[in-house]
C-alpha cells in the first residue's frame, strides 16, 4: 500500500475509534461499558449537571408536581421513592408544591449526584426556612432496600435506561410500590442510539400490565423523553 493509501487507512480508522467512544461514553452514557462506568461519568459531571441539563422550576411544577399532587389527591402526604434521583430535581418539586406534605426517599448510586441533591436540599431549607423531609440515600435502582409494598408513589425519571436492566429497575419500582400507588416513569424517545435499553409504547404497556400495573398512560413531555404513568393493581 502507497504512503497516502495508508494514511487514509489509519485516518479511518481513528475515525471509527472515535466515534465508538463517543456513542459509548458521551451518547449512551456508558450503560454498555457497565454500571461502574455510568456511575463514575455522573460522578464526573454531577457538579454541571444541573447546568447542562437547564431545568426550569416552572416545567418541573407544570408537568411533574402538578400532575402527580392531582393524581394522588385527596393523599397529600404520600411517601415516595424517587429512584436514580439525581440532584433530587422530582423531591424539589414535590416539596415546592402548595399542598404536598408527604416524605421522601431520594435514590442514586452516584455519590456526586447526592452531594449536589444535598446541597440543593440545604438551599431549599435556608430559603422557605423549614426542613426538608427528605432521606438521600445510597441505592441500586436493580435492588431497592425497601420492602414489597412500602410507597404510595414511586418515580424514576430519565434513568431506567442508564441502569444495567432497565426491566429489572422497573419490576423493583414496580415491587416496592402499595397496591393502587402511583407510578411515574419516563421512556426515552431516542432509543436508536441505545439498542436494547428502550422501549416502543407497545412492548412498555405489554411489560407494565405483566407485572400487574394498570391505568397505563403516555403523556408528552421533552424532546427526549416521554412521561409514562401507572396505578399498581389493587
Ligand atoms: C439522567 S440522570 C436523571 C436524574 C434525575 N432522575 C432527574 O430527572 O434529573 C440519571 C441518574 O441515574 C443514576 N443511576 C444510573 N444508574 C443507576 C443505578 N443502577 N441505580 C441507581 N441510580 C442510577 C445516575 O447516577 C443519575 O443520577
Amino acid at each position: 500500500m502507497s504512503d497516502l493509501g495508508t494514511l487514509i487507512a489509519l485516518a479511518g480508522i481513528a475515525l471509527i475509534l472515535i466515534a465508538l467512544g463517543w456513542w459509548l461514553l458521551i451518547e449512551s452514557e456508558g450503560v454498555y461499558l457497565g454500571r461502574r462506568v455510568v456511575i463514575w461519568l455522573y460522578d464526573l459531571y454531577a457538579g454541571r449537571y444541573d447546568d447542562i441539563k437547564h431545568f426550569r422550576q416552572d416545567y418541573d411544577h407544570l408537568f411533574l408536581a402538578q400532575p402527580i399532587m392531582e393524581r394522588l389527591a385527596p393523599n397529600r402526604a404520600p411517601l415516595v421513592l424517587d429512584v436514580a434521583t439525581g440532584t433530587a430535581r422530582l423531591p424539589l418539586a414535590l416539596l415546592r408544591h402548595e399542598h404536598f406534605i408527604g416524605r421522601i426517599y431520594a435514590a442514586d448510586l452516584s455519590m456526586g449526584m447526592l452531594y449536589q441533591a444535598s446541597r440543593k436540599l440545604e438551599r431549599y431549607q435556608r430559603e422557605y426556612q423549614e426542613s426538608a423531609p427528605v432521606l438521600l440515600l445510597c441505592a441500586d435502582a436493580g435492588a431497592l432496600p425497601f420492602s414489597n409494598g412500602a410507597f404510595d408513589l414511586v418515580t424514576c425519571l430519565e434513568a431506567l435506561e442508564f441502569t444495567p436492566s432497565p426491566a429489572q429497575s422497573l419490576r423493583e419500582c414496580v415491587r416496592v410500590l402499595r397496591p393502587g400507588g402511583l407510578l411515574l416513569i419516563t421512556n426515552r424517545l431516542t432509543g436508536r442510539w441505545m439498542p436494547g435499553k428502550t422501549w416502543t409504547q407497545a412492548d412498555l404497556t405489554l411489560l407494565l400490565m405483566s407485572i400487574g400495573i394498570e391505568q397505563v398512560r403516555f403523556e408528552p413531555w421533552q424532546v427526549d423523553y416521554i412521561r409514562v404513568w401507572g396505578v399498581k393493581a389493587a
